[in-house]
Protein backbone atom coordinates (compact mmCIF):
# COMPACT_ATOMS: atom_id res chain seq x y z
CA UNK A 1 0.00 0.00 0.00
CA UNK A 2 3.14 2.85 1.11
CA UNK A 3 4.75 1.91 -1.78
CA UNK A 4 1.95 1.94 -3.90
CA UNK A 5 0.92 5.53 -2.54
CA UNK A 6 4.43 6.69 -3.44
CA UNK A 7 4.31 5.42 -7.00
CA UNK A 8 0.80 7.06 -7.41
CA UNK A 9 2.28 10.03 -6.58
CA UNK A 10 4.76 9.67 -9.75
CA UNK A 11 1.72 8.24 -11.55
CA UNK A 12 3.04 4.68 -12.54
CA UNK A 13 0.72 2.91 -10.28
CA UNK A 14 -2.73 2.27 -11.58
CA UNK A 15 -5.26 0.22 -10.06
CA UNK A 16 -6.54 -1.70 -12.79
CA UNK A 17 -7.08 -4.86 -10.82
CA UNK A 18 -9.67 -2.76 -8.76
CA UNK A 19 -13.35 -3.24 -9.83
CA UNK A 20 -14.34 0.28 -9.04
CA UNK A 21 -17.92 -1.45 -7.80
CA UNK A 22 -18.91 1.22 -4.87
CA UNK A 23 -17.87 0.30 -1.19
CA UNK A 24 -20.07 -2.78 -0.28
CA UNK A 25 -20.48 -4.27 -3.73
CA UNK A 26 -18.93 -7.09 -4.53
CA UNK A 27 -20.25 -8.59 -7.39
CA UNK A 28 -20.85 -7.70 -11.26
CA UNK A 29 -23.45 -9.20 -13.36
CA UNK A 30 -23.52 -9.74 -17.21
CA UNK A 31 -26.51 -8.94 -18.84
CA UNK A 32 -25.74 -10.71 -21.96
CA UNK A 33 -27.46 -9.16 -25.42
CA UNK A 34 -29.59 -7.05 -23.00
CA UNK A 35 -30.55 -3.49 -24.39
CA UNK A 36 -29.27 -0.44 -22.88
CA UNK A 37 -33.21 1.04 -22.20
CA UNK A 38 -33.60 -2.86 -20.08
CA UNK A 39 -30.48 -1.95 -18.51
CA UNK A 40 -31.10 1.42 -17.72
CA UNK A 41 -34.41 0.60 -15.70
CA UNK A 42 -32.67 -3.01 -14.52
CA UNK A 43 -30.30 -0.78 -12.25
CA UNK A 44 -32.70 1.49 -11.08
CA UNK A 45 -35.52 -1.43 -10.05
CA UNK A 46 -33.11 -4.01 -9.19
CA UNK A 47 -29.63 -3.76 -9.20
CA UNK A 48 -29.27 -0.98 -7.00
CA UNK A 49 -31.33 -1.78 -4.41
CA UNK A 50 -29.82 -5.58 -3.75
CA UNK A 51 -26.40 -4.23 -4.07
CA UNK A 52 -25.03 -5.27 -7.26
CA UNK A 53 -21.44 -3.57 -8.38
CA UNK A 54 -22.34 -3.28 -11.76
CA UNK A 55 -23.31 -4.75 -15.09
CA UNK A 56 -20.85 -5.99 -18.22
CA UNK A 57 -22.85 -5.26 -21.18
CA UNK A 58 -22.56 -7.04 -24.77
CA UNK A 59 -19.76 -4.97 -26.95
CA UNK A 60 -21.71 -1.27 -27.76
CA UNK A 61 -19.60 -0.90 -31.31
CA UNK A 62 -21.05 -1.19 -34.58
CA UNK A 63 -21.10 -5.05 -35.71
CA UNK A 64 -21.55 -7.08 -39.09
CA UNK A 65 -24.96 -7.84 -39.85
CA UNK A 66 -24.81 -11.68 -40.34
CA UNK A 67 -27.28 -13.36 -41.79
CA UNK A 68 -26.71 -17.29 -42.13
CA UNK A 69 -27.37 -18.06 -39.77
CA UNK A 70 -29.68 -15.57 -38.86
CA UNK A 71 -28.05 -13.11 -36.40
CA UNK A 72 -25.98 -15.12 -34.39
CA UNK A 73 -25.27 -13.43 -30.65
CA UNK A 74 -21.64 -14.11 -32.12
CA UNK A 75 -21.81 -11.41 -35.11
CA UNK A 76 -21.21 -8.40 -31.74
CA UNK A 77 -17.76 -10.05 -31.61
CA UNK A 78 -16.66 -8.70 -35.50
CA UNK A 79 -16.70 -4.91 -35.20
CA UNK A 80 -16.51 -2.79 -38.52
CA UNK A 81 -16.47 0.19 -36.33
CA UNK A 82 -16.09 2.23 -33.16
CA UNK A 83 -19.56 3.62 -33.49
CA UNK A 84 -21.89 3.58 -30.68
CA UNK A 85 -24.54 1.64 -32.24
CA UNK A 86 -25.87 -1.95 -31.93
CA UNK A 87 -28.98 -4.31 -31.54
CA UNK A 88 -28.68 -3.33 -27.83
CA UNK A 89 -28.81 0.49 -28.88
CA UNK A 90 -27.80 3.69 -30.01
CA UNK A 91 -25.08 5.94 -28.73
CA UNK A 92 -28.09 8.17 -26.88
CA UNK A 93 -29.57 5.22 -25.25
CA UNK A 94 -26.11 3.85 -24.39
CA UNK A 95 -25.15 7.55 -22.59
CA UNK A 96 -29.12 7.67 -20.68
CA UNK A 97 -27.82 3.89 -19.73
CA UNK A 98 -24.16 4.94 -18.41
CA UNK A 99 -25.96 8.05 -16.59
CA UNK A 100 -28.39 6.28 -15.10
CA UNK A 101 -26.56 3.36 -13.80
CA UNK A 102 -23.89 5.02 -12.72
CA UNK A 103 -25.99 7.86 -11.14
CA UNK A 104 -27.39 4.57 -8.64
CA UNK A 105 -23.92 3.33 -8.21
CA UNK A 106 -24.20 0.72 -10.21
CA UNK A 107 -21.31 1.13 -12.92
CA UNK A 108 -20.44 -0.28 -16.53
CA UNK A 109 -18.00 -2.65 -18.30
CA UNK A 110 -17.62 -2.57 -21.59
CA UNK A 111 -17.00 -6.22 -23.51
CA UNK A 112 -13.82 -4.46 -25.65
CA UNK A 113 -13.05 -6.56 -29.08
CA UNK A 114 -10.35 -4.92 -29.86
CA UNK A 115 -8.12 -8.09 -31.29
CA UNK A 116 -9.72 -7.99 -34.76
CA UNK A 117 -12.70 -7.34 -37.19
CA UNK A 118 -15.03 -9.27 -39.01
CA UNK A 119 -14.18 -12.49 -40.10
CA UNK A 120 -12.53 -13.19 -43.62
CA UNK A 121 -16.26 -13.87 -45.34
CA UNK A 122 -18.22 -10.96 -44.17
CA UNK A 123 -18.46 -9.88 -47.68
CA UNK A 124 -18.69 -6.00 -48.31
CA UNK A 125 -21.07 -3.17 -48.27
CA UNK A 126 -23.29 -1.59 -45.67
CA UNK A 127 -24.69 -4.60 -43.59
CA UNK A 128 -23.07 -3.57 -40.51
CA UNK A 129 -25.16 -2.06 -37.14
CA UNK A 130 -24.76 1.79 -37.88
CA UNK A 131 -24.54 1.24 -41.81
CA UNK A 132 -21.01 1.80 -42.27
CA UNK A 133 -19.88 0.59 -45.76
CA UNK A 134 -16.86 -1.93 -45.18
CA UNK A 135 -15.12 -4.40 -47.19
CA UNK A 136 -13.54 -7.49 -45.49
CA UNK A 137 -11.86 -8.86 -48.59
CA UNK A 138 -10.13 -5.88 -49.45
CA UNK A 139 -9.77 -4.99 -45.28
CA UNK A 140 -11.38 -1.42 -45.55
CA UNK A 141 -13.22 -0.70 -43.26
CA UNK A 142 -13.54 3.47 -43.36
CA UNK A 143 -15.55 4.29 -40.87
CA UNK A 144 -12.66 4.01 -38.21
CA UNK A 145 -10.43 3.84 -40.54
CA UNK A 146 -8.58 1.00 -41.13
CA UNK A 147 -7.03 -0.45 -44.24
CA UNK A 148 -5.16 -3.52 -45.26
CA UNK A 149 -1.65 -2.35 -43.89
CA UNK A 150 -3.62 -2.34 -40.29
CA UNK A 151 -3.51 -6.48 -40.14
CA UNK A 152 -1.16 -8.77 -39.20
CA UNK A 153 -1.37 -10.83 -42.60
CA UNK A 154 2.64 -10.43 -43.19
CA UNK A 155 3.25 -11.45 -39.51
CA UNK A 156 1.05 -14.41 -39.50
CA UNK A 157 3.01 -18.04 -40.32
CA UNK A 158 0.42 -20.28 -40.26
CA UNK A 159 -0.43 -21.93 -43.64
CA UNK A 160 -4.20 -21.19 -43.68
CA UNK A 161 -3.81 -17.70 -42.24
CA UNK A 162 -5.73 -18.68 -39.00
CA UNK A 163 -4.55 -19.80 -35.96
CA UNK A 164 -3.97 -23.61 -36.86
CA UNK A 165 -1.78 -24.88 -33.19
CA UNK A 166 -2.70 -23.54 -29.92
CA UNK A 167 1.52 -24.57 -28.97
CA UNK A 168 2.62 -22.00 -31.50
CA UNK A 169 2.47 -18.76 -29.15
CA UNK A 170 3.30 -16.62 -32.35
CA UNK A 171 0.33 -18.49 -34.47
CA UNK A 172 -2.30 -17.34 -31.12
CA UNK A 173 -1.43 -13.79 -31.48
CA UNK A 174 -0.52 -13.04 -34.93
CA UNK A 175 -2.68 -14.93 -36.89
CA UNK A 176 -6.52 -14.95 -37.47
CA UNK A 177 -8.43 -16.53 -34.86
CA UNK A 178 -11.48 -18.44 -36.61
CA UNK A 179 -11.05 -16.20 -39.83
CA UNK A 180 -11.60 -12.74 -37.81
CA UNK A 181 -9.47 -10.54 -39.59
CA UNK A 182 -6.37 -9.57 -36.85
CA UNK A 183 -5.53 -6.07 -36.00
CA UNK A 184 -1.45 -5.18 -36.26
CA UNK A 185 -1.81 -4.07 -32.74
CA UNK A 186 2.41 -3.38 -32.54
CA UNK A 187 0.95 -0.32 -34.69
CA UNK A 188 0.71 2.67 -32.61
CA UNK A 189 -2.07 3.99 -35.39
CA UNK A 190 -4.36 0.70 -34.45
CA UNK A 191 -3.24 1.13 -30.76
CA UNK A 192 -4.20 4.68 -30.73
CA UNK A 193 -7.23 3.91 -32.68
CA UNK A 194 -8.40 1.40 -30.09
CA UNK A 195 -7.50 3.90 -27.39
CA UNK A 196 -9.49 6.79 -28.99
CA UNK A 197 -12.38 4.79 -28.46
CA UNK A 198 -11.98 3.05 -25.18
CA UNK A 199 -11.21 6.76 -23.87
CA UNK A 200 -14.49 7.74 -25.87
CA UNK A 201 -16.24 5.21 -23.71
CA UNK A 202 -14.61 6.34 -20.48
CA UNK A 203 -15.08 9.90 -20.83
CA UNK A 204 -19.08 8.89 -20.85
CA UNK A 205 -18.45 7.15 -17.69
CA UNK A 206 -18.00 3.52 -17.66
CA UNK A 207 -16.22 2.29 -15.11
CA UNK A 208 -13.95 -0.63 -17.03
CA UNK A 209 -13.57 -2.98 -19.75
CA UNK A 210 -13.07 -6.80 -20.32
CA UNK A 211 -11.04 -6.87 -22.90
CA UNK A 212 -12.20 -9.73 -25.16
CA UNK A 213 -9.69 -12.23 -26.68
CA UNK A 214 -6.70 -11.03 -24.81
CA UNK A 215 -4.81 -14.25 -25.05
CA UNK A 216 -4.46 -13.28 -28.76
CA UNK A 217 -2.78 -10.37 -28.17
CA UNK A 218 0.55 -9.79 -27.05
CA UNK A 219 0.45 -8.67 -23.42
CA UNK A 220 2.75 -5.87 -24.22
CA UNK A 221 0.55 -4.43 -27.15
CA UNK A 222 -2.37 -4.27 -24.51
CA UNK A 223 -0.22 -2.62 -22.63
CA UNK A 224 0.86 0.19 -24.41
CA UNK A 225 -3.16 0.39 -25.34
CA UNK A 226 -4.01 0.98 -21.59
CA UNK A 227 -1.18 3.10 -20.74
CA UNK A 228 -3.12 5.65 -23.21
CA UNK A 229 -6.34 5.23 -21.28
CA UNK A 230 -7.33 8.49 -19.09
CA UNK A 231 -8.62 8.64 -15.62
CA UNK A 232 -11.86 7.56 -15.10
CA UNK A 233 -14.96 10.60 -15.46
CA UNK A 234 -14.65 12.24 -11.99
CA UNK A 235 -18.31 12.97 -12.10
CA UNK A 236 -19.14 9.39 -10.79
CA UNK A 237 -15.36 8.23 -9.56
CA UNK A 238 -12.55 9.49 -7.58
CA UNK A 239 -9.60 11.62 -8.99
CA UNK A 240 -6.82 9.12 -10.19
CA UNK A 241 -9.21 6.25 -11.00
CA UNK A 242 -7.85 4.01 -13.34
CA UNK A 243 -10.55 1.34 -15.59
CA UNK A 244 -10.85 -2.01 -14.15
CA UNK A 245 -9.23 -4.52 -16.34
CA UNK A 246 -9.62 -7.83 -17.15
CA UNK A 247 -8.70 -9.96 -19.43
CA UNK A 248 -10.21 -12.74 -21.38
CA UNK A 249 -7.34 -15.51 -21.52
CA UNK A 250 -8.32 -19.18 -21.72
CA UNK A 251 -5.99 -20.73 -19.86
CA UNK A 252 -7.52 -24.92 -18.73
CA UNK A 253 -3.39 -25.53 -18.34
CA UNK A 254 -1.36 -27.46 -21.07
CA UNK A 255 -1.08 -24.53 -23.47
CA UNK A 256 1.94 -22.59 -23.44
CA UNK A 257 0.56 -18.99 -22.99
CA UNK A 258 -0.52 -18.40 -19.15
CA UNK A 259 -2.94 -16.33 -17.47
CA UNK A 260 0.16 -14.81 -15.78
CA UNK A 261 1.77 -13.38 -18.97
CA UNK A 262 -1.20 -10.88 -18.65
CA UNK A 263 -1.14 -10.15 -14.52
CA UNK A 264 1.13 -6.78 -15.66
CA UNK A 265 -2.40 -5.58 -17.41
CA UNK A 266 -4.67 -6.02 -15.04
CA UNK A 267 -6.71 -9.38 -14.09
CA UNK A 268 -7.19 -12.33 -15.82
CA UNK A 269 -10.67 -14.54 -16.37
CA UNK A 270 -9.73 -17.88 -14.22
CA UNK A 271 -11.65 -20.33 -16.48
CA UNK A 272 -10.53 -23.43 -14.37
CA UNK A 273 -12.85 -22.09 -11.60
CA UNK A 274 -16.00 -22.72 -13.61
CA UNK A 275 -14.70 -25.93 -14.97
CA UNK A 276 -13.27 -27.51 -11.86
CA UNK A 277 -16.39 -26.18 -9.97
CA UNK A 278 -18.79 -27.76 -12.15
CA UNK A 279 -16.97 -31.20 -12.08
CA UNK A 280 -16.82 -31.32 -8.34
CA UNK A 281 -20.72 -30.19 -8.12
CA UNK A 282 -21.62 -32.97 -10.49
CA UNK A 283 -19.35 -35.58 -8.54
CA UNK A 284 -17.26 -36.28 -11.71
CA UNK A 285 -13.58 -38.03 -12.22
CA UNK A 286 -14.71 -38.62 -8.07
CA UNK A 287 -14.40 -35.28 -7.20
CA UNK A 288 -16.03 -34.29 -3.60
CA UNK A 289 -17.45 -30.72 -2.16
CA UNK A 290 -14.97 -32.26 0.57
CA UNK A 291 -12.31 -31.15 -1.69
CA UNK A 292 -13.14 -27.66 -1.77
CA UNK A 293 -11.03 -27.20 1.56
CA UNK A 294 -8.17 -25.17 -0.17
CA UNK A 295 -10.24 -23.97 -2.85
CA UNK A 296 -8.53 -21.18 -4.90
CA UNK A 297 -5.04 -21.05 -5.31
CA UNK A 298 -4.82 -24.21 -4.09
CA UNK A 299 -5.93 -25.48 -7.09
CA UNK A 300 -3.91 -24.00 -9.39
CA UNK A 301 -5.38 -20.38 -9.82
CA UNK A 302 -4.57 -17.96 -10.18
CA UNK A 303 -3.38 -15.40 -7.19
CA UNK A 304 -7.44 -14.15 -6.02
CA UNK A 305 -6.70 -10.60 -6.48
CA UNK A 306 -5.72 -11.49 -10.55
CA UNK A 307 -9.01 -13.01 -10.77
CA UNK A 308 -12.44 -12.19 -12.33
CA UNK A 309 -13.95 -15.91 -11.58
CA UNK A 310 -17.66 -17.54 -13.43
CA UNK A 311 -19.62 -20.39 -12.70
CA UNK A 312 -20.42 -19.82 -16.88
CA UNK A 313 -19.84 -17.47 -19.32
CA UNK A 314 -21.40 -16.62 -22.93
CA UNK A 315 -19.21 -18.88 -24.29
CA UNK A 316 -19.08 -21.80 -22.41
CA UNK A 317 -22.40 -22.28 -21.76
CA UNK A 318 -23.40 -23.14 -25.07
CA UNK A 319 -20.63 -25.45 -25.42
CA UNK A 320 -17.90 -22.31 -26.76
CA UNK A 321 -14.59 -21.24 -25.70
CA UNK A 322 -13.43 -23.28 -22.63
CA UNK A 323 -14.35 -25.47 -19.67
CA UNK A 324 -16.13 -28.52 -21.84
CA UNK A 325 -19.23 -30.36 -20.28
CA UNK A 326 -18.78 -30.08 -16.42
CA UNK A 327 -19.41 -25.83 -16.86
CA UNK A 328 -22.89 -25.77 -14.82
CA UNK A 329 -25.41 -23.61 -16.55
CA UNK A 330 -28.93 -22.50 -15.58
CA UNK A 331 -30.33 -25.91 -17.82
CA UNK A 332 -28.87 -27.41 -14.77
CA UNK A 333 -30.57 -25.18 -11.83
CA UNK A 334 -30.51 -27.33 -9.30
CA UNK A 335 -26.23 -27.14 -9.42
CA UNK A 336 -26.08 -24.54 -10.84
CA UNK A 337 -27.67 -22.57 -7.46
CA UNK A 338 -25.09 -24.19 -5.61
CA UNK A 339 -21.94 -23.63 -7.73
CA UNK A 340 -23.12 -19.93 -7.60
CA UNK A 341 -23.95 -19.78 -3.84
CA UNK A 342 -20.43 -21.29 -3.59
CA UNK A 343 -18.77 -19.33 -5.83
CA UNK A 344 -20.68 -16.17 -3.68
CA UNK A 345 -19.48 -17.41 -0.34
CA UNK A 346 -15.89 -17.80 -0.90
CA UNK A 347 -13.64 -14.89 -0.81
CA UNK A 348 -11.48 -16.31 -3.60
CA UNK A 349 -11.92 -13.73 -6.89
CA UNK A 350 -14.06 -10.75 -7.76
CA UNK A 351 -17.23 -12.63 -8.80
CA UNK A 352 -19.38 -11.86 -11.90
CA UNK A 353 -22.93 -13.79 -12.10
CA UNK A 354 -24.30 -14.34 -15.50
CA UNK A 355 -27.76 -13.67 -16.74
CA UNK A 356 -28.81 -15.43 -20.05
CA UNK A 357 -31.36 -16.20 -22.39
CA UNK A 358 -32.92 -19.18 -23.19
CA UNK A 359 -32.38 -20.65 -26.67
CA UNK A 360 -33.66 -23.61 -28.58
CA UNK A 361 -31.47 -26.17 -27.43
CA UNK A 362 -31.04 -28.86 -29.21
CA UNK A 363 -28.45 -31.82 -29.41
CA UNK A 364 -27.30 -33.64 -32.96
CA UNK A 365 -24.17 -36.48 -31.87
CA UNK A 366 -23.54 -34.51 -28.41
CA UNK A 367 -23.64 -30.82 -30.14
CA UNK A 368 -25.99 -27.88 -30.14
CA UNK A 369 -26.50 -27.47 -33.18
CA UNK A 370 -28.50 -24.01 -32.19
CA UNK A 371 -25.37 -23.03 -29.86
CA UNK A 372 -25.34 -19.51 -32.57
CA UNK A 373 -29.05 -18.11 -31.67
CA UNK A 374 -29.34 -14.83 -30.90
CA UNK A 375 -31.06 -12.83 -28.52
CA UNK A 376 -34.67 -13.04 -27.80
CA UNK A 377 -36.09 -10.86 -31.11
CA UNK A 378 -39.02 -9.86 -32.91
CA UNK A 379 -39.38 -10.83 -36.73
CA UNK A 380 -37.75 -7.25 -38.00
CA UNK A 381 -33.97 -8.45 -36.12
CA UNK A 382 -34.71 -6.44 -33.13
CA UNK A 383 -33.88 -7.29 -29.76
CA UNK A 384 -37.00 -8.13 -27.58
CA UNK A 385 -37.71 -6.21 -24.53
CA UNK A 386 -36.73 -7.47 -21.32
CA UNK A 387 -40.40 -8.66 -19.54
CA UNK A 388 -40.80 -8.17 -15.57
CA UNK A 389 -43.40 -10.79 -14.48
CA UNK A 390 -45.50 -10.01 -11.48
CA UNK A 391 -43.59 -12.32 -9.39
CA UNK A 392 -40.37 -10.54 -10.41
CA UNK A 393 -38.91 -13.28 -12.73
CA UNK A 394 -38.22 -12.25 -16.19
CA UNK A 395 -40.36 -12.96 -19.91
CA UNK A 396 -39.67 -12.99 -23.26
CA UNK A 397 -37.37 -15.84 -22.50
CA UNK A 398 -34.81 -13.72 -20.29
CA UNK A 399 -33.75 -16.16 -17.68
CA UNK A 400 -32.18 -13.70 -15.33
CA UNK A 401 -30.63 -15.66 -13.47
CA UNK A 402 -29.01 -12.65 -11.55
CA UNK A 403 -32.79 -12.35 -10.23
CA UNK A 404 -33.20 -15.92 -9.23
CA UNK A 405 -33.72 -15.46 -4.82
CA UNK A 406 -31.01 -17.70 -4.06
CA UNK A 407 -28.51 -16.10 -6.27
CA UNK A 408 -30.02 -12.53 -5.70
CA UNK A 409 -29.53 -13.06 -1.80
CA UNK A 410 -26.13 -14.79 -2.36
CA UNK A 411 -24.81 -11.78 -3.94
CA UNK A 412 -26.02 -9.75 -0.68
CA UNK A 413 -24.52 -12.32 1.11
CA UNK A 414 -20.97 -11.46 -0.32
CA UNK A 415 -21.54 -7.52 0.63
CA UNK A 416 -22.21 -8.71 3.82
CA UNK A 417 -19.04 -10.73 4.50
CA UNK A 418 -16.89 -8.52 2.43
CA UNK A 419 -13.30 -8.53 3.82
CA UNK A 420 -14.08 -11.12 6.57
CA UNK A 421 -11.83 -14.29 6.80
CA UNK A 422 -12.73 -17.91 5.60
CA UNK A 423 -13.48 -19.80 8.48
CA UNK A 424 -15.15 -22.52 10.40
CA UNK A 425 -15.09 -24.85 7.52
CA UNK A 426 -16.34 -28.39 8.16
CA UNK A 427 -16.83 -31.54 6.06
CA UNK A 428 -17.48 -35.09 6.43
CA UNK A 429 -15.21 -36.65 4.16
CA UNK A 430 -17.71 -36.50 1.20
CA UNK A 431 -20.08 -33.71 -0.13
CA UNK A 432 -21.76 -32.18 3.18
CA UNK A 433 -19.42 -29.40 3.86
CA UNK A 434 -19.71 -25.84 5.58
CA UNK A 435 -18.19 -22.86 6.07
CA UNK A 436 -18.10 -19.32 7.76
CA UNK A 437 -16.91 -15.71 6.53
CA UNK A 438 -15.97 -14.56 10.21
CA UNK A 439 -18.55 -13.75 12.53
CA UNK A 440 -20.53 -12.84 9.19
CA UNK A 441 -21.91 -15.21 7.52
CA UNK A 442 -21.87 -19.00 7.06
CA UNK A 443 -22.96 -21.33 4.62
CA UNK A 444 -24.09 -25.29 4.47
CA UNK A 445 -24.36 -27.62 1.61
CA UNK A 446 -25.93 -31.52 0.88
CA UNK A 447 -24.65 -32.57 -1.63
CA UNK A 448 -24.67 -35.88 -0.82
CA UNK A 449 -27.22 -38.85 -1.36
CA UNK A 450 -28.63 -39.13 2.03
CA UNK A 451 -30.18 -36.52 4.59
CA UNK A 452 -27.57 -34.42 6.56
CA UNK A 453 -28.22 -33.65 10.22
CA UNK A 454 -25.33 -32.24 12.14
CA UNK A 455 -24.33 -29.59 15.04
CA UNK A 456 -21.18 -27.08 13.64
CA UNK A 457 -19.39 -23.94 14.37
CA UNK A 458 -20.73 -21.14 12.61
CA UNK A 459 -18.77 -18.23 14.37
CA UNK A 460 -21.51 -16.03 13.98
CA UNK A 461 -23.20 -14.34 17.36
CA UNK A 462 -26.11 -15.70 18.95
CA UNK A 463 -29.66 -15.48 17.49
CA UNK A 464 -32.28 -16.83 15.30
CA UNK A 465 -31.50 -16.39 11.35
CA UNK A 466 -33.19 -16.33 8.60
CA UNK A 467 -31.87 -18.84 5.65
CA UNK A 468 -31.50 -16.88 2.11
CA UNK A 469 -31.96 -19.71 0.27
CA UNK A 470 -35.46 -21.15 0.96
CA UNK A 471 -36.14 -17.61 1.53
CA UNK A 472 -35.36 -14.54 3.36
CA UNK A 473 -36.21 -11.94 6.33
CA UNK A 474 -39.07 -9.95 5.34
CA UNK A 475 -40.29 -7.36 8.19
CA UNK A 476 -39.55 -9.31 11.30
CA UNK A 477 -40.43 -12.84 10.02
CA UNK A 478 -38.27 -15.55 7.78
CA UNK A 479 -39.94 -16.35 4.55
CA UNK A 480 -38.48 -19.88 4.48
CA UNK A 481 -36.18 -21.89 6.93
CA UNK A 482 -34.86 -20.22 10.53
CA UNK A 483 -31.25 -21.13 11.98
CA UNK A 484 -30.76 -21.23 15.74
CA UNK A 485 -27.66 -20.06 16.74
CA UNK A 486 -26.58 -20.67 20.48
CA UNK A 487 -24.26 -18.78 22.92
CA UNK A 488 -21.28 -20.65 21.86
CA UNK A 489 -21.58 -20.19 17.99
CA UNK A 490 -23.04 -23.59 17.26
CA UNK A 491 -26.05 -24.16 15.09
CA UNK A 492 -27.98 -27.23 13.93
CA UNK A 493 -28.57 -27.95 10.05
CA UNK A 494 -30.61 -30.76 8.76
CA UNK A 495 -30.86 -30.72 5.09
CA UNK A 496 -32.61 -33.29 2.79
CA UNK A 497 -30.32 -34.74 -0.46
CA UNK A 498 -34.09 -34.13 -2.01
CA UNK A 499 -34.61 -30.77 -1.41
CA UNK A 500 -35.02 -28.24 -4.38
CA UNK A 501 -32.36 -25.89 -3.04
CA UNK A 502 -30.00 -28.92 -0.75
CA UNK A 503 -28.23 -25.59 0.92
CA UNK A 504 -28.39 -23.54 3.89
CA UNK A 505 -27.03 -19.29 4.00
CA UNK A 506 -27.53 -17.12 7.39
CA UNK A 507 -25.77 -13.78 7.45
CA UNK A 508 -25.83 -11.14 10.30
CA UNK A 509 -28.48 -8.64 7.90
CA UNK A 510 -30.68 -11.59 7.82
CA UNK A 511 -30.84 -12.47 11.64
CA UNK A 512 -34.52 -11.30 13.84
C1 LIG B 1 -31.77 6.44 -30.66
O1 LIG B 1 -32.88 5.58 -30.60
C2 LIG B 1 -34.04 6.18 -30.06
C3 LIG B 1 -35.09 5.10 -29.90
O2 LIG B 1 -35.27 4.39 -31.09
C4 LIG B 1 -34.48 7.33 -30.96
O3 LIG B 1 -35.62 7.95 -30.41
C5 LIG B 1 -33.34 8.32 -31.07
O4 LIG B 1 -33.68 9.33 -31.98
C6 LIG B 1 -32.07 7.63 -31.53
N1 LIG B 1 -30.97 8.58 -31.48
C7 LIG B 1 -30.09 8.69 -32.44
C8 LIG B 1 -29.01 9.69 -32.23
O5 LIG B 1 -30.12 8.00 -33.44
C1 LIG C 1 -21.11 -37.88 5.60
O1 LIG C 1 -22.24 -37.47 6.33
C2 LIG C 1 -23.13 -38.49 6.73
C3 LIG C 1 -24.25 -37.85 7.53
O2 LIG C 1 -23.94 -36.57 7.96
C4 LIG C 1 -22.46 -39.58 7.52
O3 LIG C 1 -23.38 -40.61 7.83
C5 LIG C 1 -21.33 -40.11 6.71
O4 LIG C 1 -20.66 -41.11 7.41
C6 LIG C 1 -20.39 -38.95 6.36
N1 LIG C 1 -19.17 -39.40 5.75
C7 LIG C 1 -19.08 -40.04 4.61
C8 LIG C 1 -17.68 -40.34 4.15
O5 LIG C 1 -20.03 -40.35 3.93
Amino acid sequence: MGICFLLLIVGVCWAQYDPNTEAGRTSIVHLFEWRWVDIALECERYLAPNGFGGVQISPPNENVIVTDPWQPWWERYQPISYKLCSRSGNETEFRDMVTRCNNVGVHIYVDAVINHMCGTNAGAGDHATCGSYFNAKTEDFPAVPYSGWDFNDGKCKSRSGDIENYHDISQVRDCRLVSLLDLALEKDYVRSKVAEYMNYLIDIGVAGFRIDAAKHMWPGDVKAILDKLKDLNTKWFSAGAKPFIYQEVIDLGGEPIKGSDYFGNGRVTEFKYGAKLGTVIRKWNGEKMAYLKNWGEGWGFVPSDRALVFVDNHDNQRGHGAGGASILTFWDSRLYKMAVGFMLAHPYGFTRVMSSFRWPRSFVNGRDVNDWVGPPSNSDGSTKPVAINADTTCGNDWVCEHRWRQIKNMVIFRNVVDGQPFSNWWDNGSNQVAFGRGSKGFIVFNNDDWNMNVNVQTGLPAGTYCDVISGQKEDDRCTGKEVHVSGDGMANFQISNNAEDPFVAIHVNAKL
